[in-house]
């Protein structure tokens, strides 16, 4: 078990922040870094042993410093995902979020909790390393009510899982959604697109999306639509069918609810290569899950080791509470009033098929 922490760079107007290397006994690791909680690599093994880096992103802090980071292995907050017209109403006040989306407010704003210095602690705990960060925003910071106090830890477990803890407090009324924005190719990063990638989402049901990607409040069976991923199926299969959930979202852009047998943390997705046989299970605490499939990467970014990031070389499976759900009572509450507590956890577990 290893913690190892070096200089990462310089963050204009906060110094310098640093990259975590956390390591458990299998060899099993994750880079962490301070700005934006941003998991810069990850690496896991294939079937043959062989080790590859399996996540997105940059090799230097400047480049995740630049405006067309597209959220790279960020925590995402404090509302991740998309509020309607960048406004909401709470006991009725109405609060309005900046417009970074089109019409809508996106991933918290316009620096959200991925573009934020956080206070990190690396300790070691019975399950593998860990890496604690913590960070308070303030009240109406990016137009949000309330000061809230945040930590989120990584742990890095010695089952081969990245385990995320995520605990919040506010002083005042507000809407907390936080998840996490890796983008993952389990063939390795910049080796190509994911549409070879098997996918398993254990949910029955999604919400439909406008053409702005903001749900029309209808939750509909997947059952003979191409977003039915109940059994094992390839991503690019069905993602060209002619399906206007499809063409909104460019592809898969879709919020998942999640079959919950329980309160606790249980399966939510699977991602298995085929040719590496790498796997990846979710697990989480969360009712929902965000599952997006790259398709804004447009060509235009260059990531770790000179590789040209294009649609659909990653994937994300972003665990929350459902999209806009500060304006569809409907939904479930992302409300965080004082005195209670947020929590959600979401382990990423890697393994390999024989
Ligand atoms: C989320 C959204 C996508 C996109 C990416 C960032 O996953 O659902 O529509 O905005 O973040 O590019």
């Amino acid at each position: 078990m290893v913690i190892k922490r070096q200089v990462f760079g310089e963050v204009p107007g906060y110094g310098m922040v640093d990259l975590y290397t956390l390591v458990n006994r299998n060899g099993f690791e994750a880079r962490i870094t301070n700005y934006g909680g941003i998991v810069v690599s990850l690496f896991a093994p294939d079937r043959n042993g062989v080790w590859a880096d399996v996540v997105l992103g940059y090799d230097t802090l400047e480049d995740y410093l630049k405006d067309n980071s597209p959220y790279f292995g960020s925590i995402v907050g404090r509302v991740g995902n998309r509020i309607a017209g960048g406004r909401f109403s709470l006991d009725g006040v109405e609060y309005t979020l900046a417009r970074n989306n089109g019409p809508n407010h996106l991933h918290g704003g316009i620096r959200g909790f991925d573009k934020v210095v956080w206070a990190a602690e690396a300790l070691g705990g019975p399950d593998g390393p860990v890496l604690r960060l913590s960070y308070t925003s303030s009240d109406g910071e990016e137009g949000y009510p309330g000061t809230l106090e945040t930590v989120v830890t990584y742990t890095v477990t010695s089952d081969n899982e990245l385990r995320i803890d995520y605990g919040a407090f506010t002083d005042r009324p507000t809407v907390v959604n936080l998840t996490h924005h890796s983008y993952f190719n389990l063939a390795g990063t910049g080796s190509g697109n994911i549409l070879g990638h098997e996918l398993t989402i254990n949910s029955d049901r999604f919400t439909p999306i406008d053409d702005t990607l903001i749900p029309t409040g209808e939750v509909r069976s997947v059952k003979g639509t191409p977003l039915d991923f109940t059994v094992p199926a390839l991503i690019g299969a069905r993602i060209g069918d002619d399906y206007d959930q499809l063409a909104f979202g460019i592809g898969y852009d879709h919020n998942w609810v999640l079959n919950r047998p329980d309160k606790g943390l249980s399966f939510a997705a699977r991602v298995r290569e085929p040719g590496s046989g790498r796997v990846m299970e979710v697990y989480t605490t969360e009712p929902a899950i965000q599952f997006y499939s790259g398709n804004f990467l447009d060509g235009t970014i260059t990531g770790k080791g000179g590789a040209v990031y294009r649609q659909r070389d990653g994937l994300c499976l972003e665990t929350q509470h459902y999209p806009d759900s500060p304006n569809k009572p409907e939904f479930p509450s992302i409300v965080l009033r004082p005195g209670e507590r947020y929590a959600q956890t979401t382990t990423y577990r890697f393994l390999a098929d024989r």
